[in-house]
Parts: C-alpha cells; sequence; structure tokens
C-alpha cells in the first residue's frame, strides 16, 4: 500500500510531499490506525545499549523530525528509538527552497536542509507534550551564525536544556550543510570539544542524579587516517556512543542522474556500502566498549544486518524509510532480530 501512495507522493516537490506525509502520518496516528500497523507488526527483540533498554534495534534517524511535531506518530511504526533534531538553541530557517531532491532511479535523496528548525525551546515543549514512552534522542547542532570558534556555547545550551528530555544526546559534528561544522571532526577542536561537552555531562548527571549519554555523529568522507585519529579520541574521551554516518558529499556514484549536481549531502543506496565500510574501520580502531549505532543506506533487512556484522549495535534509518515506509522497519527488526 505504501508504494502505490509512494508513487502519488512522488509527483509533489520533495518537501512539500514530506510535509504531507507527516501530517498524514500524525492524523492516522490521532485516529488510533497506526496502532493498527504495529499489532501485527514485529514481536520485541530486546537489546541493552548505553545503558538503555531497547525495545528492538532499529531506530528512526534524526532529521526526519527536526522540531519534535511527529514522536507519537512515528512512535507507533514499531521503530525501537527515535532520534529528533537536530536542533539548535535559536530558531532559524535553514537554506532557501529547493533543498530537498529525490534522486528515485538511484534510491537516493540529495538534501541541504541546513538545520532549519524552531529552536530547542520549541521542540522541548514538543517533547513535553508527546504521550510517546519509548526511548528518545535529542540530536544538538549549532546555529549556521554561531562561529565555528563558539560551537561548544550551542552545544552546552543544548546539553543542558535536553539533558533530562531524552534518554539519548546526539552531538551532531557532521552536517554538510552548516558551514565549517565538520571541522569540528578533527584534532584539537574535537578534543576540546568533547571535554568540554564531558565535563558538563558529568555536572548534569551529579546535579540531577540521572546520567545521560552522548553520542557523536560522523560524516562518512574520512580517509583511514582521519578515522583512526578520531577512534582514539573517541577511545581517550570515552564517548558514550558513535553514530556512523551522516550524508555523504561524493556524488560520485549518481553521476548523470538528473539532481546530481545539487549541492548537499547525499543519502541511500550510494551510500549503504561506504557507511558500512567506516563503521567497520571504527570497530577495529575505537575501544570496543563504545557502541556503534549504524547508519547509512539501510534500504532492507539484509544491509540492516552488514551494519550489524560490521560491528553497530544499533541501525538507524531515513532514506529507506521515505523509499520503503513502514514495511522496511519490521523487516530491518526481523533481521537484526536474527543476528542478534
Ligand atoms: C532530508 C534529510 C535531512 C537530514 N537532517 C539531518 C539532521 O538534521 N541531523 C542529522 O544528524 N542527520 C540528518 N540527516 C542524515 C540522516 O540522519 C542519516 O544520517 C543519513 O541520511 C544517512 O542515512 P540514510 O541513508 O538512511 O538516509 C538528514 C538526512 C536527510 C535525507
Amino acid at each position: 500500500m505504501y508504494k502505490h501512495l509512494r508513487d502519488l507522493l512522488f509527483l509533489l516537490p520533495a518537501e512539500t510531499s514530506h510535509h504531507l506525509t507527516l501530517d498524514a502520518l500524525k492524523l492516522a496516528n490521532k485516529a488510533g490506525l497506526l496502532g493498527l500497523i504495529r499489532s501485527n507488526a514485529q514481536p520485541a527483540a530486546p537489546t541493552r545499549v548505553m545503558g538503555i533498554d531497547f525495545p528492538n534495534r532499529v531506530g528512526m534517524a534524526a532529521g526526519l523530525d527536526k522540531n519534535g511535531e511527529y514522536i507519537n506518530a512515528l512512535g507507533a511504526l514499531g521503530f525501537g528509538f527515535i532520534e529528533i533534531g537536530t536542533v539548535t538553541p535559536r530558531p532559524q530557517p535553514g537554506n532557501p527552497k529547493p533543498r530537498l531532491f529525490r534522486l528515485p532511479e538511484a534510491q537516493a535523496i540529495i538534501n541541504r536542509m541546513g538545520f532549519n528548525n524552531y529552536g530547542i525551546d520549541y521542540l522541548l515543549d514538543q517533547v513535553s507534550k508527546a504521550s510517546y514512552k519509548g526511548i528518545l534522542g535529542i540530536n544538538i547542532g549549532k546555529n549556521f551564525d554561531t562561529a565555528v570558534e563558539n560551537a561548544a556555547d550551542d552545544y552546552l545550551i543544548g546539553l543542558r536544556k535536553a539533558y533530562l528530555h531524552a534518554h539519548y544526546i546526539t552531538v551532531n559534528i557532521s552536517s554538510p550543510n552548516t558551514p565549517g561544522l565538520r571541522k569540528l571532526q578533527y584534532g584539537d577542536d574535537l578534543k576540546n570539544l568533547l571535554v568540554t561537552l564531558r565535563e558538563e555531562q558529568s555536572k548534569l548527571a551529579q546535579q540531577h542524579g540521572r546520567y545521560v549519554p552522548v553520542a557523536i555523529k560522523v560524516a562518512p568522507d574520512l580517509t583511514e587516517a582521519e578515522i583512526r585519529d578520531m577512534a582514539g579520541v573517541f577511545s581517550s574521551v570515552q564517548i558514550d556512543a558513535l553514530i556512523a554516518t551522516n550524508t555523504t558529499l561524493d556524488k560520485s556514484a549518481v553521476q548523470g542522474l538528473r539532481h546530481a549536481d545539487e549541492q548537499g549531502g547525499l543519502s541511500g543506496m550510494p551510500l549503504t556500502q561506504h557507511s558500512t565500510e567506516v563503521i567497520r574501520q571504527f570497530r577495529a580502531d575505537m575501544d570496543s566498549k563504545i557502541p556503534i549505532i549504524g547508519v547509512g543506506g539501510i534500504m532492507s533487512g539484509e544491509a540492516a544486518q552488514a551494519k550489524l556484522a560490521a560491528g553497530a549495535s544499533l541501525v538507524q534509518v531515513y532514506t529507506g524509510f521515505i523509499y520503503r515506509g513502514p514495511e522496511l522497519v519490521k523487516e530491518c527488526v526481523e533481521a537484526t532480530k536474527k543476528a542478534g
């Protein structure tokens, strides 16, 4: 059924159908219809990662629900966890439209959204109104007009504000659409940022009597040497989890297709293999106690399984969900249950 609906939605501009679909999901959920999908869906496949008990290994990746407006509806689709955001301290419009492009021949998307969001206060208000009782991650970023040198200030605001409202918090230093952001993945910039956030996390844990894990999300566009260096920093700072990967700037796999020359990050099928290799290398180079959440081109249960085989403990989907709908969630839960 999703396929027929999708064929209609794909006739519209990508961002229009994005909002239409999410609003329709929200309505369907309010009418009690999404419970039907879930009740004949997968049996539970619990797993403990970052000290959190997940009902299954398959999550919704960041960026679909940037403002936390669709938590209940997404929560009714069988995901083991949902990550909302990326959210910034202050509201910002993102890049001018069009900024989201489908490449159906490649089962891919190119986006340059640029962290369009209503700001963290709005998102936290949405979280407080949601009745969803499942695992929730909040993904934080910096405003586009905050200098990269002052990025830590924005992440500290996000961490402090989101701390008691999430099961885990993701620090996004890997979006390609905020100029300079990916610079935070390297050398002293990375180390200083992570040490600052780790100290704040310890303070907050003491203050509130509750430890909330912090995950770091990285790009796929890294050399072997860069991965080795980053893995060293992640191990020494003892981050709580790594999320690999964000979208890629490498468009070689889609050359010649309509929209292939659009600026932005590429996701979906062309990213599958590459993101799995990045996970494999981080798994080899990083302290084995630090779990990896694998994301990037999971378009089938088999691809989800491959992420686990490369060393991930959990997986997330975005583009696969756009192309295949809730059926993909079910397929991935079943595939990753067997793998576990
Ligand atoms: C339209 C779009 C918007 C995204 N926005 C965000 C975001 O705000 N924060 C983030 O960490 N990742 C964002 N992502 C990246 C996804 O979470 C994911 O890491 C990436 O798309 C690879 O997975 P996929 O191939 O399953 O889509 C976005 C992806 C897409 C396609």
